[in-house]
């Protein structure tokens, strides 16, 4: 039995898992806290983390109806993310494994994203993955068991920040995502926004989209419902695109989409058309924003393969997306 914490940003989330069995979620959001300023802030993010891990932890065993006691391993996310708000929950992990005299077991956040799936069934491999989330977008093969090739990555913005930031520019709240998700409903994808380094395979461009939102929106052409409608759909032909030249140099049966903008409905659905004829794998959309279940599903293949550890860990805000870095 696993428990497993996540703080790497604004969502304080502790789960229990009984291999890849969920036995508890729990979560809570700040977003309320961030809203007013139009985004994170990371002191704020530290100082809440802080104010409920604890809370969290005895919810999430609570809900699992298991105690300390029952704990083999403690999973937690040592990056990336932000610095202060990591160490509440690294500090949290060291605690308990250190009270308890169980092993600590590092997880890198892009890992937990990825192993997200799993919820419904093992990853079979070799796979590519598209990670869309607020601080990265990739795509990576996967040949095996943690074991990632990096094929395309972004050379500016990722592409949730490009939600958040196109959801500013029409003063919409924060996070930009849902936002526009919802706006987009009620408008027709009538625009079309450039397609940035259309042909290039391995590297993915969103500030020129997002200039080009605001030039639009500055000309005061179109509602703004046709805006939200068409930078959706061209996120989705950029994502699409991008994963068939990656499957033409990388031919393989599986993909899967994950990371907080596969939250997307029009998205997962864009994507699933456009790779008619492949397995494609999504993790149910509450798994697909962060949360601890992920981190602890990610945790049960650190543990297969000895990665471990029975001292303190660190923290790495800046964790690339192979492991040996925190080894
Ligand atoms: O994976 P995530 O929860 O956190 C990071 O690791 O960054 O992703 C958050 C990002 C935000 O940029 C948010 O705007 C975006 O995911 N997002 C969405 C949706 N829900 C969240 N983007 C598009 N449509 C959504 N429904
Ligand atoms: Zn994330």
């Amino acid at each position: 039995m696993l428990l497993a914490i996540e703080t790497s940003c604004d969502e304080t989330s502790v789960a229990v898992l009984d291999g890849r069995s969920i036995c508890s979620n729990v979560l809570l959001s700040q977003i309320r806290h961030h809203q007013r300023y139009g985004g994170v802030v990371p002191e704020l993010a530290s100082r809440l983390h802080a104010e409920c891990i604890d809370g969290l932890i005895h919810d999430a065993l609570q809900d699992a109806g298991v105690g300390l006691q029952d704990l083999t391993h403690i999973a937690v996310t040592v990056g990336p993310g932000l610095e202060g708000a990591l160490l509440v929950g690294i500090t949290a992990a060291n605690t308990l494994a250190a009270c308890l005299g169980i092993p600590v077991v590092p997880v890198n956040h892009l890992h937990g994203h990825v192993y997200a799936v799993e919820q419904e069934c093992p990853l079979t491999f070799p796979c590519l993955i598209c990670l869309a989330s607020g601080g990265h977008t990739m795509i990576i093969h996967m040949p095996a068991p943690l074991t990632f090739d990096l094929v395309a990555n972004t050379m500016d913005d990722a592409c949730g920040e490009c939600f958040d930031k196109v959801a500013r520019m029409l003063g919409l709240g924060y996070p930009g995502g849902p936002a526009i998700e919802t706006l987009a409903k009620s408008g027709t994808a009538n625009i079309a926004f450039p397609h940035p380094i259309k042909h290039q395979a391995n590297a993915f461009s969103f500030s020129g989209l997002k200039t080009a939102v605001m030039t639009t929106i500055n000309q005061d052409q179109h509602a703004h419902e046709d805006i939200a409608a068409s930078v959706q759909h061209r996120i989705a032909t950029v994502l699409s695109h991008k994963l068939s030249l990656a499957m033409a140099s990388h031919p393989v049966d599986h993909v899967v989409l994950c990371g907080g903008v596969f939250a997307n409905a029009a998205i997962r659905a864009h994507i699933c058309d456009e790779l008619d004829g492949h397995s494609v794998h999504i993790p149910p959309i509450k798994l697909c924003t962060d949360n601890a279940a992920m981190i602890g599903l990610a945790a049960n293949h650190c543990i297969e393969q000895g990665l471990v550890r029975n001292d303190y860990l660190h923290c790495h805000p800046q964790l690339g997306l192979n492991r040996p870095e925190y080894l």
